[in-house]
């Protein structure tokens, strides 16, 4: 059988040690032909495709981004697009898909799957937002790399007597947010699902600072948002999918927290830095699992699924499932970060 594979959406760490593990085991163990689609849908869109052997995918597992290179194509934006990827896989001789993503990516191979495309779905994102498995690969890698920023962090906030506000990504949900913010020992967190009130931020940075902290961590969520009538924010572009480019709420918010408070205030913005670069062992270890799951899917014709994780158990579900509703940060997690706020 000949399978297509393709990345698309936001890059994220492990994205290469799915695809080696779907190329080792499909060719490997089954038998198969791997073709590559370059730059997410779009490579699928216009026939741009590269075959993927178990020797050209060596040295895949620790490398950050990924080989195929990735876009925010959507298919269905472009006169035609879904007809083309389908005309595509048609004259390649590709007879299943599988397509690895967040929410857009995998919400174009549910439509897909729907019009009679053999996809299954792999999820990926750093923002661990995708409903249906427990964690994404990436998301681990993520929450380590704003873990150690937070850490550095520290030790100059401290030296300078400052609040420095870190602004991680996540911008529908703030599971970085949090689980950095944990790990980093954040005096205050903001996520998207809480809209923030900068006044009670500030409230709470003076409380601390009277109790005789000298300096703060703030971290913010690229996708958090001040509480009606609080704060003005900037909006940015808007993608093929319809989101807003994000960045700018962290500059914000120390911006009024400095005004506010009288306390020096300084930003940094991590952005991509959470996405570059290899994997932690832990994401290298579940993207691998991912891949040989979703390679097994495809060979037993189990086609519309989303590998998923659910707790130790890599699994298939509809990929409806996967991406019907965003899994925002749960409240309990929030609610455990915050007993050491302020
Ligand atoms: O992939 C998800 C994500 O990392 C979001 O957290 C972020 O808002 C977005 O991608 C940034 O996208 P881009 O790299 O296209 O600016």
């Amino acid at each position: 059988m000949r399978i297509g594979i393709l990345t698309g959406g936001g890059d994220c760490p492990g994205l290469n040690a799915v695809i080696r593990a779907v190329v080792r085991k499909g060719e490997g163990q089954y038998g198969h032909n791997i073709v590559g689609y370059r730059g997410g849908w779009r490579g699928a869109v216009e026939g741009d495709s590269v075959d993927l052997t178990i020797g050209n995918v060596r040295g895949l597992l620790p490398r950050g981004g990924t080989i195929l290179g990735t876009s925010r194509t959507n298919p269905y934006k472009s006169e035609g697009g879904a007809e083309k990827v389908k005309d595509t896989l048609r004259s390649d001789n590709v007879t299943a898909l599988i397509a690895i993503g967040g929410e857009d990516t995998l919400g174009v191979a549910q439509k897909l799957g729907k019009e009679g495309v053999n996809v299954v779905g792999v999820p990926k994102t750093i923002d661990n937002d995708l409903s249906g498995t427990d964690f994404t690969f990436g998301f681990h890698t993520a929450v380590q790399i704003a873990t150690e920023a937070i850490d550095r962090l520290h030790t100059t906030a401290e030296s300078h007597d400052r609040v420095m506000v870190v602004e991680v990504m996540g911008r529908h949900a703030g599971w970085i947010a949090a689980y950095s913010g944990l790990a980093g020992g954040a005096d205050v967190i903001l996520v998207p699902e809480l809209p923030f009130d900068i006044q009670e931020v500030c409230n709470r940075l003076g409380h601390r600072h009277r109790q005789g902290a000298n300096f703060s961590i703030v971290v913010v969520a690229e996708g958090a948002t001040p509480a009606a009538g609080t704060m003005e924010l900037q909006t940015g572009e808007v993608d093929e999918f319809g989101h807003v480019r994000l960045g700018g709420v962290g500059n914000r918010v120390a911006e009024e927290i400095e005004s506010r408070t009288g306390f020096e205030a300084r930003v940094t913005v991590l952005g991509h830095v959470l996405r570059g670069g290899t994997p932690t062992a832990y994401d290298r270890v579940i993207a691998t699992r991912f891949g040989l799951e979703a390679i097994d899917a495809v060979n037993d014709g189990d086609f519309g699924k989303m590998v998923a994780l659910r707790g130790t158990d890599f699994v298939r579900i509809p990929l409806d499932e996967g991406v019907s509703t965003l899994k925002t940060l749960d409240p309990k997690f929030y609610e455990a970060a915050s007993v050491f706020f302020g």
